[in-house]
C-alpha cells in the first residue's frame, strides 16, 4: 500500500470534517464480498476513519455490492435512493459504490445519468485504489468512475474484522469456469491464486490473535493454485495449514465438484483441524441441466465422490446450492433433482430461482417456464429439505457433539449459539464467557433451525 497517499487522504478528510469522521460500510453480498468489505474497512481505518452501522451518523457512505441476482442489484440501487435525501441535507456526506455490481459497465452507466449525488463507483478489481479516489473526489475533483478489471492479487490491504471467533481467509480471487448462468467470471476476472507462504502467515496471525474458525475463500477453491510459479495445489496448501498448531477449525467454500478430489477428501479425513463439513454445490441434479450450466460433471460421478467421502468419515455432513428454474427446465428435471436431494440428504441447502444476467450465455436460451410454476417448484424444494433437515435434526438428539459458541443464542434469554463440526447450529444455556469456547454438548432437542442442548463441561 502507498503509505503517501493514505497520508494524504487522511489529511483532505480531517480538513472536511469538524469531527473525527466516521463511514458506514455496507456488503451485500457473499463471503467473498464480506472479506473484501472487512479489507476496504482496513484502509479506511488508515485514513483515520472510525465506524457506524448507520447511513444518518455516516461521513462517508461506501456499499460494496453484489451481482449474482437480480434481486441483489434491486436492493443495491433502493439503498442508494434512500441517500439522496441524506445528502441534500448534508451535502459534504461522501457516497462511494464498489464491488462486482460497479463492475458491470450498465450499471456504472445509471449510476452517472440517474444517481447524480454519488461520488465514486469502482469495482471488486480496484479495491486498494480507494485511497486514490477518495483524494481525486476530496481535491474536487469530477465523480470517480473506475471500471478496469483486476489482473491480480494486492497483498497487503489491511483488514478490519469482526472482532470475535470467526475470520475469513481469501485464498484466490475470480473465477475460470463460466457457468452459463453466473456473472462472476465478467465481474470478478480470471482466477488468481495467493502464494500459500502468504496465506500461512495470515492464518498464523488469525489463530495468534484468537480466532477459532477459519473459513478459506474462493469462487473454486479446488483448483487453487493453478496459476502459481510452483504448482501447489488446494490438498496440499490444507495440509501445509493444517500443521498450524493451535486450538481452531479450517472450513472452506466454495468446492466446485468437477475439481473436487479424493485426494482432497484423505486430506480432510486425515487433518486434525479440518471440519468433516464439504459445501458442495451440484446446482440440478439432471445431467442435461449440469451441462447446459457447462459444469462439467455428471450425477453420478457426484454421487460417487459423495459416498467415497461417507466412507472414509462415517460423520462427514454435505451443502449445496441449488438453481431452480435453469433455462429450459422442465418439470422431469426439477423432479431429478428433487430425488438427487433425498438421495444425498444434505444438512443445509441454499436455493435460488434463476436469475437471469444479461451477457452471460443463459441469458440467452429460451426460458418457456411461468414464474408462478418456478416458483411453486422452489416451494416444493423448500418442503422437502425442511422434511430432510427435521430427520437429520431428530437423529441427533441424544448425542454429544463439539460445539464451538461464537454468538449469544436466539432461543431464550443466557442462550448461546455455536456450530458443529457439521455447520449444524446448537444452542445451550451458558454464560457469555464461554464464546470462543469449544465445548462437549449434549444434545436434547431439535427445533426447526437448530438443535438445543446442555453443556456438559465447560472448566
Ligand atoms: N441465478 C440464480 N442463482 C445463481 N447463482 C449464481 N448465479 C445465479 C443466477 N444467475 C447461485 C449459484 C451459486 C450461488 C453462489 O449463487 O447456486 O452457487
Ligand atoms: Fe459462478 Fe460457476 Fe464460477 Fe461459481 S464456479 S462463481 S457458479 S462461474
Amino acid at each position: 500500500m502507498d503509505k503517501l497517499q493514505l497520508e494524504r487522504a487522511a489529511a483532505l478528510t480531517a480538513a472536511r470534517y469538524d469531527h473525527p469522521p466516521l463511514a458506514f460500510v455496507h456488503s451485500f453480498g457473499c463471503q467473498q464480498n464480506v472479506s473484501d468489505g472487512e479489507h476496504l474497512k482496513g484502509l479506511l481505518a488508515e485514513m483515520g476513519f472510525g465506524f457506524t452501522d448507520s447511513a444518518e451518523n455516516a461521513d462517508l457512505v461506501l456499499f460494496n455490492t453484489c451481482a449474482v441476482r437480480e434481486s441483489a442489484e434491486d436492493r443495491v440501487f433502493g439503498n442508494v435512493g434512500a441517500l439522496k435525501n441524506i445528502k441534500r441535507e448534508r451535502p459534504e456526506l461522501m457516497i462511494a459504490l464498489c464491488g462486482c455490481m460497479m463492475q458491470r459497465p450498465e450499471v456504472a452507466e445509471r449510476i452517472k445519468k440517474s444517481f447524480p449525488y454519488v461520488d465514486i463507483v469502482f469495482g471488486t478489481g480496484a479495491m486498494h485504489r480507494l485511497p486514490e479516489f477518495l483524494i481525486r473526489r476530496l481535491e474536487g475533483g469530477k465523480r470517480v468512475f473506475w471500471d478496469q478489471p483486476a489482473k491480480n492479487v494486492i497483498e497487503g490491504i489491511p483488514a478490519v474484522r469482526e472482532e470475535g471467533v470467526k475470520a475469513w481467509l481469501p485464498i484466490m480471487q475470480g473465477c475460470n469456469n463460466f457457468c452459463t448462468y453466473c456473472i462472476v467470471p465478467y465481474v470478478r476476472g480470471r482466477e488468481v491464486s495467493r502464494a500459500p507462504e502468504r496465506i500461512e502467515q495470515e492464518a498464523r496471525e488469525l489463530v495468534g490473535r484468537g480466532y477459532r474458525e477459519i473459513t478459506l475463500l474462493g469462487q473454486n477453491v479446488n483448483s487453487y493454485g493453478r496459476g502459481l510459479a510452483k504448482p501447489y495445489n488446494f490438498p496440499e496448501l490444507l495440509r501445509r495449514l493444517d500443521r498450524v498448531e493451535g486450538e481452531y477449525r479450517l472450513r472452506f467454500m466454495t468446492s466446485h465438484p468437477k475439481d473436487c478430489t479424493r485426494e482432497l477428501i484423505d486430506v480432510i479425513a486425515q487433518s486434525r483441524h479440518v471440519c468433516r463439513h464439504i459445501h458442495l454445490p451440484v446446482q440440478s441434479g439432471s445431467d442435461r441441466v449440469v451441462q447446459a450450466m457447462n459444469r462439467h460433471y455428471h450425477i453420478d460421478g457426484y454421487l460417487e465422490l459423495i459416498a467415497y467421502a461417507r466412507e472414509k468419515m462415517p460423520d462427514v455432513t454435505f451443502s449445496s446450492d441449488i438453481i431452480v428454474g435453469f433455462p429450459g427446465e422442465t418439470r422431469e428435471e426439477f423432479l431429478e433433482t428433487l430425488a438427487l436431494i433425498k438421495k444425498v440428504r444434505y444438512n443445509a441447502l441454499f436455493t435460488f430461482i434463476y436469475s437471469r444476467r444479461a451477457g452471460t450465455p443463459a441469458a440467452e436460451m429460451p426460458d418457456p417456464v411461468p414464474a408462478g410454476e418456478k416458483s411453486e417448484w422452489f416451494r416444493e424444494l423448500l418442503e422437502v429439505q425442511q422434511g430432510i433437515c427435521c430427520e437429520l435434526n431428530e437423529a441427533m438428539v441424544g448425542s454429544v457433539q463439539r460445539v464451538l459458541f461464537d454468538s449469544p443464542g436466539k432461543s431464550g434469554e443466557g442462550f448461546l449459539a455455536g456450530r458443529t463440526e457439521g455447520n449444524v447450529i446448537v444452542e445451550a444455556p451458558g454464560d457469555r464467557s464461554l464464546i470462543g469456547r469449544f465445548l462437549p454438548v449434549k444434545i436434547t432437542r431439535a427445533m426447526n433451525w437448530a438443535m438445543v442442548g446442555t453443556i456438559l463441561e465447560s472448566r
